[in-house]
């Protein structure tokens, strides 16, 4: 693909919050793995990386799914800037990338999958998934949270009704384990859908 997005990038250069999680690419394999798993209707609308790094997940978003958009978003301007370079490389038009604090963004209307590599922690990642659980409160939808790292996001929903995990898988013994979560039925519709098909 011509793209450049191996490597491990220390935390350190990249100056993250003490809840970031350093550059590391997500394994090919697993994220065609993991993909399998997200029900083919929810594979349009926009697919958000969160942590996008040097931008691989969304050159292969953009090159192997018909997502309406793709959007990374990346605390560091550094790694943006490479993953700009990659999306160009990769000639991916339909692929954004957003350089701020992943706690701070809030999910388009549209957004089907949320996409996390083991990208932080903590209360960013709690405000993270609150902002996912607002998004679809507003806008009620089905939507596929795609893990990988998935015991910080065990943390953060724990005690929550809004979603239900559906799968997990490896790829082999040392790969990591990813895991795709469903919203669950009544967080689909809104409540007066609901009521006029029962009705
Ligand atoms: C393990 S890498 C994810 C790799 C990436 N998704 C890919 O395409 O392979 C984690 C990324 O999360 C980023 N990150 C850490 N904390 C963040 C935050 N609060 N907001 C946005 N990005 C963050 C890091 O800079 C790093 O690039």
């Amino acid at each position: 693909m011509g793209i450049d997005t191996r490597g491990i990038v220390e935390a350190e250069r990249t100056k993250l919050p003490d809840d970031g999680v350093e550059y590391a690419p997500t394994p090919y394999e697993t994220f065609f793995h993991a993909m399998k798993s997200v029900p083919a209707d929810l594979l349009a609308g926009t697919f958000v990386d969160y942590g996008a790094g040097k931008g691989r997940v969304l050159v292969l978003a953009t090159r192997y799914y018909n997502f309406r958009r793709i959007v990374g978003v990346e605390i560091s301007a550094e790694l943006c800037r490479l993953a700009e370079l990659n999306l160009k490389t990769a000639a991916a038009s339909r692929a954004q990338i957003i350089c701020c604090d992943a706690a701070l963004y809030h999910p388009p209307e549209d957004a089907k999958v949320f996409f996390l590599f083991n990208p932080f922690f903590g209360q960013t990642m709690k405000m993270v998934v609150q902002n996912i659980r607002t998004s679809i409160l507003h806008n009620p939808r089905r939507v596929a949270v795609v893990v990988c790292g998935a015991r910080n996001f065990n943390a953060a929903i724990a005690g929550q009704d809004w979603l239900i995990e559906k799968d997990s898988g490896k790829v082999t013994f040392s790969s990591p384990r990813w895991h795709v979560f469903l919203t669950r039925a009544e967080f689909e519709h809104a409540p007066s859908d609901l009521h006029s098909k029962t009705a």
